[in-house]
């Protein structure tokens, strides 16, 4: 696969190829998702619930999103790395947003940056823009905004809302962003903000009209038994796979099973006749 780019990611909406983009957070996975040919990788702030365990997006610090940015990084993978800018991280001033987005590229290896919101952020995401920071942007819902939105609702159910939605991905378009994630809105909202707009839109619960999907890696692995809203399909089960080799594991060190000689280290042939048994080798 030949590395990813934002011109490539954007090309696709116009070649009619789905998107694909997975969350990861280490170099192991990073690795598998680029090998898969996974064309965007987010370090996403779901960090915080995914292996943190944080119960929300909002204690993950700039910190945290370059230590693990850096670590997707070290994999080199073919897929565009997008580093999710966290909690008020960029939301001070344009001066904060440009820093931190340039901390993202320059400590934690991102390609480009991923900024929620639009409203007064449309002006934050233009200027991060112009200083050549490539910006993926992020409406419905928006899970930083959690508290002002009453919870994990889903967004843009009426059509005054869709069209708030519609107007929302026109601006964040207008100010330079290169694709957009939709969260959480019905079918219809992701089909009308997918067709309003020239730049990809990255559905998540949002249905199947948009021009790419994400989910959290470790949500669709099935980590986590009892996270279970409506839009996420469980592609594996590694909850149980770890349940079982860890169990077969305690078994085997408890029963004297593990390690075996195949797991075992021998020593030099010419030495082992000069032992001593428990006799300290000095004292001879
Ligand atoms: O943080 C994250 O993983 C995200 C995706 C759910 C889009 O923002």
């Amino acid at each position: 696969m030949a590395r990813k780019t934002t011109f490539r990611i954007r090309q696709m909406k116009k070649k009619g190829k789905k998107i694909v983009m997975l969350t990861a957070y280490d170099a192991p996975t990073a690795k598998i998702l680029s090998e898969v040919g996974v064309d965007i990788i987010l370090v996403g702030d779901s960090v915080g619930n995914s292996l943190l365990g944080y119960e929300s997006t909002i204690p993950v610090t700039l910190d945290d999103i370059v230590h693990h940015c850096a670590a997707v990084a070290r994999a080199k993978p073919k897929s565009l790395i997008v580093g999710d800018m966290p909690f008020m991280s960029y939301k001070v001033s344009v001066e904060q947003a440009l820093e931190n987005c340039a901390l993202m590229l320059q400590k934690g290896g991102a390609e480009a940056v991923k900024i929620e919101g639009a409203g007064r952020v449309v002006d934050i995401v233009s200027a991060v823009v112009d200083s050549g920071i490539p910006v993926m942007g992020h409406i419905g819902l928006t899970p930083q905004s959690i508290y002002e939105l009453g919870g994990y609702r889903v967004q843009g159910r009426t059509a005054e809302t869709t069209n708030k939605l519609v107007d929302d991905a026109l601006a964040l378009q207008e100010a330079g962003a290169f694709s957009i994630v939709v969260e959480l809105v019905p079918a219809e909202t992701g089909k009308a903000i997918t067709e309003a707009i020239d730049i990809p839109t990255i559905g998540i619960g949002a249905g199947s009209h948009c021009d790419g999907q994400v989910l959290v890696l470790w949500d669709m692995l099935g980590l986590f038994e009892d996270f279970k809203p409506k839009f996420l399909k469980k592609y594996a089960d590694i909850a149980s796979v770890i349940r079982e080799a860890v169990q077969e594991y305690s078994d085997e060190v408890r029963n004297g099973v593990f390690p075996d000689e195949e797991h075992s280290f021998e020593m030099l042939e010419e030495e082992s006749g000069r032992l001593y048994g428990r006799v300290n080798p000095k004292e001879k």
